[in-house]
C-alpha cells in the first residue's frame, strides 16, 4: 500500500488556489479515465493493466529463464523510456554488493541478483570509453543481448547494437539465439533487422509511449532476467490502478493537484528525494516521466532528484536557505533493516545515545528532521511511503506516478504523451553528422 502525507505542503497554499486546482484536477482525472483528454490514443499503459495478458507474462518469464540459464552477462541496450524503467527496477531490487557488479552509478552500472547473470546496460549514451571497457569486460563470458527500441532508429542504442552484435558474431556461433529484440509491432529498422535475423521478438504496443512502457516487455524482460517476480510487479500496478479507481479523491490525484497548485504559487522545481540509495534510478525514471510529459509550451514543474542524506551534505544548504522556488517529494520506505548501532564501552565518539537503534531507524529520523527543517525554511514537502521495496510496492509506485503525471499535464493544458521537444537536438546532431535524407 502507498501512504501519502501532504501536511508539510498544504500550509504553503491558499485555500482558494487549492480548491480551484482540486476541481480542475478532478476534471483532468475524468478525462484520463474516460479517454477523452489530449493524446488519448496513447493510453495503452492503462489498458494493459485493465486487461492483463498472463500468457505474455509467462512468455517473458520463459525467455528470461533461457537467458539466465545461458548467460554470465546480459547486456540491455536502450535509452530513455527504453532504458530507465528496467534500470530502476533492477537497481531497486539488486543487492548492493556482489563481487562482479559495479553498483548503481558504477562505471558499468551493473545489476543482478545474487544467483543469476550480471545485467549491464549499453546504448544509453555514446561514451567510446564505456563501450571499449564494456567489450573488454565481456571477453571470455557468455553474453546475451536484449535490444530495445520502439522507433528502431534512435542513434545511441542503434550504434551500441551494431557494435555489440558484431562483437557477438566474432565470438559465438548462432548469435541470433543470443539476441532478443523488443520493437514496434510492424515498423522500424530494428523490427526489420529482427525479422530478417530471426531474433526472438517482443512488441512495444503501438499505444504505449516509451516513458510509459515499463510494464511491457521493455521493463519486464530485463527485470525477469534479473530475478524479479514480474507477476507481483505487474499485479501491484493493477492493484494500485484499481485502488485509485475506487475513489475519485485518491492520493495520486491529490499529489498531482498539490504539485500544480505549488507551481502556480511559484514553486517551480520539484526535488524528488529518497533516503535509500537503490532508489536512485527509480528517481531517474520519475524524472524522465515528469519532464517529458509536462515540459511543454514553456510550462511544467522542473523535476530533479536528490539522494539523502548524502546530498544534504552538498545541496542541503541551498535547499534550506537558497531561492524559495523548490518543493520536495520524498519517496520513503519503512525502516526495516536489522543493522544495529553497537554500544561502546568508552563512547569516545559520543554515539551511545543511539546505541541499540537500527541504522534504518536513524535514517528515518534523518528524514523526519529534514522534512521539519525544510518546511520551516520555506520548502513545502510531501511524502510518498511504501512499507518495503517489494515488487508489488514497486508496481504500485509506477502506476501512482504515471496516473499523477497524466493529470499534471492535463492541468497544464498539454498532451502528456508526446515529446516534440526532443527532436530539436536530434535534427541539429544529424545535420552535424551529415546524415543523408535517404537514411532510416
Ligand atoms: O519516452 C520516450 O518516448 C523516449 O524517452 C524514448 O523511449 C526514447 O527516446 C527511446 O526511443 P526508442 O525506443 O524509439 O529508441
Amino acid at each position: 500500500m502507498i501512504q501519502f502525507d501532504d501536511r508539510r505542503a498544504v500550509p504553503f497554499l491558499r485555500e482558494q488556489e487549492l480548491s480551484s486546482a482540486g476541481v480542475r484536477g478532478l476534471a483532468a482525472q475524468r478525462a484520463l479515465v474516460s479517454g477523452s483528454g489530449a493524446g488519448s490514443d496513447w493510453l495503452g499503459w492503462r489498458d494493459l493493466l485493465a486487461d492483463p495478458n498472463d500468457a505474455l507474462l509467462e512468455r517473458i518469464e520463459h525467455v528470461a529463464t533461457r537467458l539466465r540459464a545461458g548467460a554470465n552477462v546480459i547486456v540491455v541496450i536502450g535509452i530513455g523510456g527504453s532504458y530507465l524503467g528496467a534500470k530502476a527496477l533492477l537497481a531497486a531490487r539488486t543487492p548492493y554488493f556482489k563481487s562482479s557488479r559495479s553498483g548503481p552509478g558504477g562505471l558499468l552500472g551493473g545489476d543482478s541478483d545474487s544467483s543469476g547473470p550480471e545485467i549491464l546496460f549499453a546504448g544509453h549514451h555514446m561514451s567510446g570509453r564505456y563501450m571499449s571497457e564494456l567489450l573488454a569486460y565481456l571477453d571470455g563470458k557468455s553474453v546475451y543481448l536484449i535490444v530495445i527500441s520502439k522507433s528502431g532508429t534512435t542513434l545511441e542504442p542503434a550504434i551500441a547494437f551494431r557494435i555489440l552484435r558484431q562483437w557477438l558474431a566474432s565470438k559465438f556461433d548462432n548469435t541470433s539465439e543470443r539476441i532478443v529484440a523488443i520493437t514496434d509491432a510492424k515498423y522500424g529498422a530494428l523490427y526489420s533487422l529482427a525479422q530478417k535475423s530471426g531474433y526472438e521478438q517482443f512488441v512495444i504496443p503501438d499505444n504505449v509511449g516509451g516513458r510509459f512502457s515499463v510494464l511491457t516487455p521493455v521493463g519486464l524482460l530485463p527485470a525477469a532476467c534479473g530475478g524479479l517476480d514480474i507477476k507481483a510487479l505487474f499485479y501491484g500496478a493493477v492493484a494500485q490502478m484499481n485502488d485509485i479507481a475506487a475513489s475519485e479523491n485518491n492520493d495520486s490525484l491529490r499529489y498531482a493537484v498539490l504539485r500544480h497548485a505549488l507551481l502556480k504559487s511559484g514553486y517551480e522545481t520539484e526535488l524528488f528525494a529518497f533516503f535509500e540509495p537503490s532508489l536512485h534510478y527509480f528517481a531517474a525514471w520519475f524524472q524522465q516521466l515528469f519532464a517529458e510529459s509536462e515540459g511543454k509550451n514553456h510550462s511544467g514543474v522542473f523535476p530533479t532528484i536528490a539522494a539523502y542524506s548524502t546530498d544534504l551534505h552538498s545541496i542541503g544548504q541551498y535547499v534550506q536557505d537558497g531561492r524559495r522556488t523548490l518543493f520536495e517529494t520524498f519517496l520513503m520506505i519503512d525502516p526495516g533493516g536489522k543493522t544495529v548501532i553497537p554500544d561502546d564501552r568508552d563512547d569516545l565518539d559520543g554515539l551511545n545515545y543511539i546505541a541499540g537503534r537500527t541504522l534504518d531507524g536513524v535514517n528515518e529520523k534523518a528524514y523526519q528532521g529534514t522534512a521539519v527543517a525544510h518546511e520551516a525554511g520555506g520548502v513545502p514537502n510531501m511524502t510518498v511511503r511504501i512499507h518495503s521495496l517489494s515488487e508489488e510496492n514497486l508496481g504500485r509506485c509506477l502506476y501512482f506516478f504515471e496516473h499523477a503525471v497524466s493529470i499534471g499535464a492535463y492541468l497544464l493544458g498539454v498532451n502528456p504523451f508526446d515529446q516534440p521537444g526532443v527532436e530539436a537536438y536530434k535534427k541539429e546532431m544529424f545535420t552535424a553528422l551529415g546524415k543523408p535524407d535517404s537514411a532510416v
